[in-house]
């Protein structure tokens, strides 16, 4: 019999004060706002994932203030979402030193940070975690993270994506070519550490960037760190099909979130790529009670807590659209899409991927309460129903799970529905070894399969695929 395809599940987060729980700084269980900045907080939030078999936390992050909606950071600071925020790459080593398996997606922007010392930060990480890293690569969308780095607005949208890929051009040439296997050979009696024939300078010298090298930091366990993207634009997905190994996409139905899955997947087997060494995850938000009233009572006392105006400040800043710019005369007009050099998949999900057309009020009313059509609420075999629905309609790998009061929500996930999605069969009882990318794929290679476009940059290293 076939054995069960079972489900990655990465905890959803930022090193923020707030990230995708807008106003629950003020529920009395909430630690984060104050816990962000401590390293024991998340020791012991590491702690409890390995406890719960997570692949993963999936670190967020920005480089600037949410400043779309009312043309105002006010909102955004008012109730702390994703401000203030701590750099996540720096909490990484810690977490990692009190787990043995719990693996870290961090997300670096290719728009802003140069490439050279990104490289060396994340070699760096896959070190000290023994090969538990993936780097999500993202483009970014916050005007102000541009003016941050001393543009004066935002880099047009596609063009991002191809400075994307030339970024990605030097950082497999840093990772895979400039370190020859078996440089470093530690002669004593020769009185040779390294040998310098099998360390070679990169010489890139491309549209966007010029990096001499060597890569400063030697081959860590999987050299190239497992790639994940974020982002469902035309250009994203391109970028998706080409790069990533984990895809994680946005989309309000299961149906929109398969289309997302089969293209993505058809898309890279054009670039010659084996789908099966891509995984696809999407968004999961669940409201679990020992019964359906306790967690229906807490989907209402939740909705009180919401922050619309954080929600509208999230949106605006992920997909240039400000809602406050609607006049009364315009609600009942259709809501549509427009190409901004924001994000698209913020955009996208209330406009054409959503299950109808909405009018400007409907999708306005979505950002305003806890959004019921995206949450699975109920006792835990209700919410495990719901999860496995899903899992099975859209067709993905695995779901980063959002959380609105932490670390309680994840507490009780992984105790009253995690067993029983891994008595179904549906989620791992044990760890596979390795390195991230080991215990996800079945080509069971610590290094980048020889289908992958930054394998071609290897000299003399040999992939086990
Ligand atoms: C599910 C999802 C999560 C994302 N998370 C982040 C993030 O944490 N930080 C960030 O700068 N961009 C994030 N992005 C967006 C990326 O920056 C993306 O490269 C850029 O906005 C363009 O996205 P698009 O291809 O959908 O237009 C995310 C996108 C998606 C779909």
């Amino acid at each position: 019999m076939a054995t069960k395809k079972q489900m990655m599940l990465n905890a959803f987060d930022m090193t923020s004060s707030m990230h995708n729980s807008h106003g629950f700084w003020k529920h009395p269980d909430s630690k984060r706002h104050r816990g962000y900045k401590d390293l024991e907080y998340w020791i012991q939030y590491a702690k409890l994932l390995e406890k719960g078999k997570f692949d993963a936390v999936f670190f967020a992050d920005v480089l600037g203030v949410y400043d779309t909606f009312r043309q105002s950071k006010e909102p955004s600071i008012h109730d702390g979402m994703q401000f203030p925020l701590n750099d996540g790459a720096l909490v990484i080593p810690a977490m990692a030193a009190v787990t043995k398996h719990l693996s870290f997606a961090f997300t670096v922007s290719t728009t802003y940070e140069p490439p050279f010392g990104n490289a060396r930060r994340f070699s760096t990480l896959d070190h000290l975690t023994n090969g538990r890293i993936a780097w999500n690569v993202v483009t970014s969308y916050l005007p102000n993270a541009a003016r941050n780095f001393g543009l004066e607005g935002l880099i047009k949208h596609d063009q991002r994506y191809e400075i994307a890929d030339e970024y990605m051009d030097v950082t497999y040439k840093l990772w895979e070519s400039s370190w020859e296997e078996n440089a470093v050979i530690e002669d004593s009696k020769a009185g040779i550490l390294l040998d310098s024939s099998k360390i070679h300078e990169i010489n890139h010298k491309g549209a966007f960037f010029s990096v001499e090298g060597p890569h400063l930091s030697e081959p860590s366990p999987q050299r190239t760190p497992v790639i994940y993207q974020a982002g469902v634009s035309e250009k994203g997905r391109a970028f998706a099909a080409k790069h990533a190994e984990c895809i994680f996409v946005g989309g309000p139905t299961p149906e929109r979130i398969r289309y997302y899955v089969d293209d993505i997947k058809s898309k890279a087997m054009e670039y010659g790529r084996n789908p099966e060494h891509i995984k696809v995850i999407s968004f999961l938000n669940i409201i679990v009670g020992k019964t359906t009233e306790e967690a229906e009572e807490k989907f209402v006392e939740y909705n009180r807590l919401w922050s619309a105006d954080a929600a509208k400040a999230q949106f605006g800043g992920a997909s240039g659209y400000d809602v406050a710019e609607y006049t009364e005369e315009q609600q009942d007009d259709d809501f549509t899409f427009k190409e901004t050099d924001h994000g698209h998949y913020k955009a996208a999900s209330l406009t054409k991927d959503a299950e109808k057309q909405l009018k400007v009020r409907e999708a306005i009313a979505r950002l305003e309460k806890l959004d019921r059509g995206q949450y699975i609420v109920g006792n835990p075999e209700q919410v495990a129903d719901g999860i496995q629905k899903q899992f099975e309609q859209s067709g993905v790998d695995g779901f980063n799970v959002n959380h609105l009061v932490t670390p309680g929500d994840l507490e009780d996930f992984i105790e009253l529905v995690v067993p029983i999605l891994q008595e179904r069969g549906l989620y791992k009882k044990e760890y596979r070894d390795g390195t991230l990318r080991e215990k996800l794929f079945d080509h069971r290679s610590c290094l980048l399969p020889d289908d992958h476009p930054g394998s071609r940059y290897r000299k003399s290293v040999s992939a086990k695929v």
